[in-house]
């Protein structure tokens, strides 16, 4: 289907800049997946590519074309929103049609790309009725349906999941992706969501006040995010931080003290440390097993059957999240030891950015 990249595109409102320097490749019939605060800037990026809102600076390239100065319509893209406007009065067979009306195809051409497009969604049997008689996702699957029939080169999703209930929203994460499949087609979705976002996406853009904090697959954000703000956003529970100080900084990594005593040498690469400054160690809550480490007091336990989330707090006021196994024996009130492993730390330096962890030295052939 298509390519699009975007160069340099910024975006003020007045004085406030709301995106800055935004370069992007997508490839032709990836996912991308926006995520990001609210406010950060996604629905006013999705809208400039879609043509709605103009760049203040910059270039958007579709398939090869420069579309910066095309309208809407020839851009080739189709927009699904999150308050999908139905007609109420039109059966789901016209609000799917109805962008073909609009260009008046022919009766016979109208009824192939309804059918075609019912079919994929799953709405054959719905298509006399009304979008009154739907559920919510049916409903947002006749959005969806009205985007597909014009056939376009690349689909924008802009948080259409967000009026569903969070059962219906599982269902149609997994129909979207399903639809992904079906139709080879290069989509971008926006959500707030960060489960959203690490189930359907190909990769992943971390947009942070307006700026890229990251592009990556959802494993690589996970495994190596680049920044504190990455590393807190991605992953359910969120990473834990702990101040530390660093003692020193050598060969084999960076030596540091955790607040209560605990000192440790992490494997990073420490070139923006300097002895005696205070670093963030970033530790998964599925990393951090009962053992001998770090202090700290169980506020609430939260037993899911097969983990048990313990929310503590250490004798310094940090606020830390074990994933622990299901029965693991613990209680509110008690204070247990969480083992801190080196190799599963993420070390943010004072601007926030990762210090790049070592990779096990390669065997010689
Ligand atoms: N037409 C406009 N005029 C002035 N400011 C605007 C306009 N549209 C958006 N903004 C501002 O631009 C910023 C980014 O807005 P945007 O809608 O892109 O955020 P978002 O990431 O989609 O947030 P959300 O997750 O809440 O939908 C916000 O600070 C918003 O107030
Ligand atoms: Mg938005």
């Amino acid at each position: 289907m298509a390519t699009l990249s975007l160069n340099k595109i910024s975006k003020s409102f007045g004085t406030a800049k709301v995106l800055q320097d935004i370069d992007l490749a997508i490839k032709d019939r990836e996912f991308v997946v926006f995520v990001g605060p609210s406010g950060c800037g996604k629905s006013t990026l999705l809208r400039i590519i879609a043509g709605l809102e103009s760049a203040t600076a910059g270039r958007i390239v579709i398939d090869g074309q420069d579309v910066s100065d095309l309208p809407p319509v020839e851009r080739g893209i189709s927009m699904v929103f999150q308050s999908y406007a139905l007609y109420p009065h039109l059966t789901v067979f016209e609000n799917i049609a109805f962008p073909l009306r609009v260009a008046k195809l022919a009766e016979a051409e109208v009824k192939a790309k309804v059918a075609k497009a019912a079919e994929i969604l799953q709405l054959t049997d719905k298509l006399a009725l009304k979008p009154g008689q739907l559920s919510g996702g049916q409903r947002q699957r006749v959005a969806i349906g009205r985007s597909i029939v014009r056939n376009p080169k690349v689909f924008l999703f802009d948080e259409p999941l967000s009026n569903l209930d969070a059962a219906l929203r599982g269902d149609m994460r997994v129909e979207l992706s399903q639809l992904h499949r079906d139709l080879s087609a290069t989509m971008i979705y926006v959500t707030h969501d960060q489960i959203e976002a690490m189930t359907m996406a190909h990769r992943i853009v971390v947009l942070n006040k307006g700026q890229i904090e990251q592009f990556g697959s959802p494993m690589e954000l996970y495994h190596h995010p680049a920044t504190k703000f990455v590393a807190t956003f991605i992953g359910q529970p969120n990473m834990n931080l702990l101040p530390a100080k660093v003692l020193a900084a050598g060969a084999e990594g960076l030596t540091v003290e955790f607040n209560g005593g605990l000192r440790l040498t992490l494997p990073v690469d420490c070139t923006t440390a300097t002895i005696g400054d205070t670093v963030d160690v970033g530790l998964r809550p599925e990393n951090a097993p009962l053992g001998e480490g770090i202090s700290m007091k169980v506020r609430v336990l939260e037993r899911l059957g097969g983990v048990a989330i313990t929310y503590a707090i250490t004798p310094d006021g940090q606020r830390f999240c074990a994933a622990l196994p299901g029965d693991a024996a613990v209680a509110e009130g008690q204070t247990i030891n969480i083992a801190i492993n080196p190799a599963d730390c993420h070390v943010f330096d004072k601007s926030g950015n990762v210090m790049r962890r070592r990779m096990a030295p390669a065997i010689a052939a």
